[in-house]
């Protein structure tokens, strides 16, 4: 039997518990801080201009809390952001100017312009955006343009569909264009990013894609003349969440992306070229776990074990048939006797963590702990059923614990009623 560590000690954890009551995630800063300190040393090759290395820009839907993010700012990383509020995070973290990547779709008017204000480098995901973002924001002077190279990419993917059928980025035969228009409007400094897969623990997935974006620019020079400055190769580098899987080996990655850059962009004078990536799950998903109370023990047609956990505390099992390895603190180790289908309260049949898990016999009160709940997880809840999220806690280096984020509360889902009789329901309590 494969058992997933704890990042820390049980005894730790059952105090955690004793103090702030279940559920909550709990996050490991250091173990945040190791991982981007790793991803960001895996790449020393990198120079792109003005000496520029290379850098991740993290994922804020991954994980959108600010503490969260003073950490990576210290840890030097940027922020990628797809909406106001995520801007509007990263501006509350001190994280402005071309720390920020824009990646938006669908655009609205004001996300442009408050993009524009923070000094963000925008990614243009469609060429109809550049008049838009032109006409209410003005064109800055670098610019990045999201490429999706439909059928022309390989291999598999388990959460995106195949590219050709996404709403994101621009066709091959519209990306030239979107240059040569952005060029002769005055635009100065050029990136080429791409995103085409999600959770992808083959390396190799990796290498394509940097070896697509690189053919791409020595395209866009040949027919174009626009020099590109900066790669970003999205995010999406995997994560080992069934116990038996390996984690990605990034100096592979980083070794093998390097001999493209020395064919395709060094060789053809297309240096210097700055690599960039947007990870969110790799950097914190292994770093926070679910900590949550067996309720009910129940025996229908199949075994369920109740918690007091819900599915808006995290739906990845639920919307995707995510695997989430679980165990019971303290009992590690047990045999696991029997197939177990963990269940929250909601009238919704997808309620559920984890679908048929071997599990010792648990006990009512026994506390279950969701691992690899660091990325997509608390940031994927809503308020279904009334249902309220968990507070967020964070374990510091020190192994002092701060709660990060309150847990919802009724008055948090009543906010936006102004029915009479709902005040008065609030006011009576
Ligand atoms: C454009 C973009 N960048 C980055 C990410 C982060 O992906 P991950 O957390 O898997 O690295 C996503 C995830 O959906 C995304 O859509």
């Amino acid at each position: 039997m494969v058992v997933k560590t704890l990042f820390t000690s049980a005894e730790k954890l059952d105090e955690i518990v004793q103090e702030f009551g279940t559920p909550f995630h709990l996050y490991d800063e250091r173990g945040i801080r190791e991982t981007a300190r790793r991803l960001h040393a895996a790449f020393p090759w990198v120079k792109g201009p003005d000496g520029k290395g290379f850098m991740n820009y993290f994922a804020v839907k991954a994980l959108p809390n600010p503490h969260i993010l003073d950490i990576l700012r210290e840890e030097g990383m940027g922020t990628d952001c797809s909406s106001d509020t995520e801007l509007l995070l990263s501006k509350a973290t001190n994280i402005t100017g071309e720390r920020i990547m824009f990646t938006s779709n669908n655009t609205p008017a004001e996300e442009f312009k408050l993009a524009r204000s923070l000094g963000a480098i925008i990614n243009i995901d469609d060429l109809m955006h550049l008049p838009f973002l032109e006409e209410h924001a003005g064109l800055p002077d670098i610019l990045c343009f999201r490429y999706n190279p439909g059928p022309l990419a390989e291999g598999d993917n388990t959460i995106f569909d195949p590219p050709e059928e996404t709403k994101y980025g621009h066709r091959h035969d519209q990306i030239l264009e979107a240059y040569q228009t952005a060029r002769d409007k005055g635009v100065r400094r050029f990136g080429l990013h791409t995103m085409i897969g999600s959770n992808k623990l083959n390396p190799n997935y990796f290498v394509r894609t940097a070896g697509l974006l690189f053919d791409l620019v020595g395209e866009v020079a040949e027919k174009t003349g626009v020099p590109i400055e900066l790669v970003n190769i999205g995010g999406g580098i995997g994560i080992p969440y069934q116990p038996d899987q390996e984690a990605v080996d990034l100096d592979y990655v980083s070794r093998s992306i390097q001999q493209a850059y020395e064919e395709k962009i060094k060789a053809r004078g297309l240096a210097p070229l700055q690599l960039v990536m947007e990870n969110g799950r790799y950097v914190t998903g292994p770093q926070g776990i679910l900590v949550t109370q067996v309720r009910h023990i129940m025996q229908k047609y199949k075994d369920f074990i109740g918690v007091d956990a819900s599915i808006e505390d995290m739906k990845r099992h639920a919307l995707y048939g995510a695997y989430h390895h679980i165990t019971i603190l303290g009992r590690e180790s047990e045999p696991q006797e029997k197939l177990y289908t963990v269940v929250d309260s909601l009238c919704e049949n997808n309620g559920r963590f984890a679908t048929d898990r071997p599990l010792p016999t648990p006990t009512r009160g026994d506390i279950l702990v969701v691992h690899d709940t660091g990325a997509h997880c608390y940031a994927m809840g809503g308020n279904y059923n009334g249902k309220r999220r968990s507070s967020e806690l964070l374990l510091r280096e020190n192994g002092d614990v701060t709660q990060i984020r309150k847990p919802e509360t009724i008055d948090h889902l009543f906010a936006t009623l102004h029915h009479a009789g709902v005040r008065c329901v609030l006011d009576s309590r």
